[in-house]
């Protein structure tokens, strides 16, 4: 077996390879100072953008560089994934004219199948779980005689990763740390293997989800463990075990890995979007997050976060805005029990108008055995300017004798 280091050494030789394929087909992505997430981490903190990257993640830089390796008598390429890689390998197949089949599992989002048909991908739906559709691409694979592309555990994928590595030391060359999800390993293997080649000062720090936290399991153990996949908001990082490239190249290069909790992703997402004017899915948030929440704190000096990518439903950024407002206090809930008499409603949102608040819902609850006679349970969702407010209309509903109660 090849050792460690070695395999590092051809990782970066290969990424440095990968540079002049990847940069005539992918963006080079911002990297921008954010005084946001500076002042609130007490670092100089620097997001990188690959959230803008072509197909909305940094995938399509390690497919394009597979798919350009490939030998010109390749019959197709063949994968599983259930969301970037998919749009990745199908969007770098396109480049290069070459046929591409992408197994999803069924319960993949309709936006995703849609991306991975549009950069011209065969999509076949197939299974419940990434492990079914995993399957299918092999059978596939076999039949067709089609290349299998891993989405981590490949050494051109991975030096097709490490190319952000070489953007990164371009664009910051004081950089002290650079913070990187982690699901298979892939993105991390190979950013380290380059940035710890040119300039091995610096720190390279991985985050995982609580939920599934493989590396942090395996690291532990000192060998590849396979742990439970609870949910997580970051899809993209749910990866059960470390690849196995990965595992050498992170137990030998990176200085740590950390977890943060779903709450903390959560939080980085809306704080992205509403500071930073900046749209991250779950996976790209987590290094953000690990920033944001303290648990990464490069003291005052130069610190990258990899935002590593942008694709998410806009059914789960309404939830997660939602969720957002009600935290920070701009959505309150009331909910009380009123005469059930004409022009009781209108008195009330007469009074919520004329104190800034803009009401988003009315529920009448009639059902609600709890209510005195001749009265309604009802349920308001306010847009407030702040939780004072919030307080202060209900003050001023209960001086006209409607009592009304904040809903957590
Ligand atoms: C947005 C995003 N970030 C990070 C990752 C993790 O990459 P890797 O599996 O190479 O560790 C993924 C993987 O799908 C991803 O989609």
């Amino acid at each position: 077996m090849t050792p460690p280091l070695g395999l590092a050494e051809e990782i970066y030789r290969r990424a440095s390879d990968a540079r002049r394929v990847v940069s005539s087909h992918a963006r080079k992505t911002p990297l921008d100072y954010s005084s946001t997430f500076s002042k609130m981490s007490g670092s100089q903190v620097y997001l990188k953008y690959e959230n803008l990257q072509k197909t909305g993640s940094f995938k399509v830089r390690g497919a394009i560089y597979k798919v350009s390796r490939l030998s010109a008598s390749v019959k197709g390429v063949v994968t599983a994934s259930a969301g970037n890689h998919a749009q990745g390998v199908s969007y770098a197949a396109s480049l290069y004219g070459i046929r591409a089949t992408i197994v999803m599992p069924s319960t993949a989002s309709i936006s995703k199948i849609e991306a991975t048909r549009g950069y011209g991908a065969e999509v076949i739906l197939h299974g419940a779980n990434y492990n079914e559709a995993e399957e299918k691409a092999l059978e596939i694979a076999r039949k067709r005689g089609y290349e299998l592309v891993h989405p981590f555990d490949d050494m051109d994928v991975i030096a097709g990763q490490g190319t952000i590595g070489f953007e990164i030391l371009e664009d910051l060359p004081g950089v002290e740390t650079v913070v990187v999800p982690v699901g298979g390993g892939g993105l991390i293997s190979g950013i380290a293997s380059v940035i710890k080649r040119l300039k091995p000062s610096v720190k390279v720090i991985g985050v995982e989800p609580e939920n599934v936290p493989k590396f942090t399991a395996s690291l532990k153990e000192g060998g590849i463990v396979e742990v439970e996949a609870r949910p997580t908001i970051a899809d993209g990082l749910a990866v059960k075990r470390p690849g196995k490239i990965a595992f050498d190249i992170v137990s030998e290069l990176v200085d740590d890995i950390i977890t943060v909790s779903e709450e903390e992703i959560a939080e980085a997402m809306y704080l992205l979007l509403e500071r930073g004017k900046v749209l991250a899915e779950g996976a790209g948030a987590a290094a953000p997050a690990a920033v944001i929440s303290g648990k990464v704190n490069a003291g005052g000096r130069k610190l990258v976060a990899l935002v590593s990518g942008g694709n998410v439903d806009l059914t789960a950024i309404y939830r997660l805005l939602l969720r957002g407002l009600a935290r920070a206090g701009r959505i309150a809930s009331m909910r009380g029990y009123v005469p059930d008499v004409p022009g009781t409603l209108s008195k009330i949102s007469g009074v919520i108008a004329s104190m800034g608040g803009n009401i988003v819902e009315v529920i009448h609850e009639r059902t609600d055995m709890r209510a005195p006679a001749w009265h309604t349970a009802l349920r308001l969702v306010v847009e407030v300017p702040s939780k004072r407010r919030a307080r202060e209309i209900l003050e001023e509903l209960g001086k006209r004798g409607y009592s009304f109660e904040l809903e957590e």
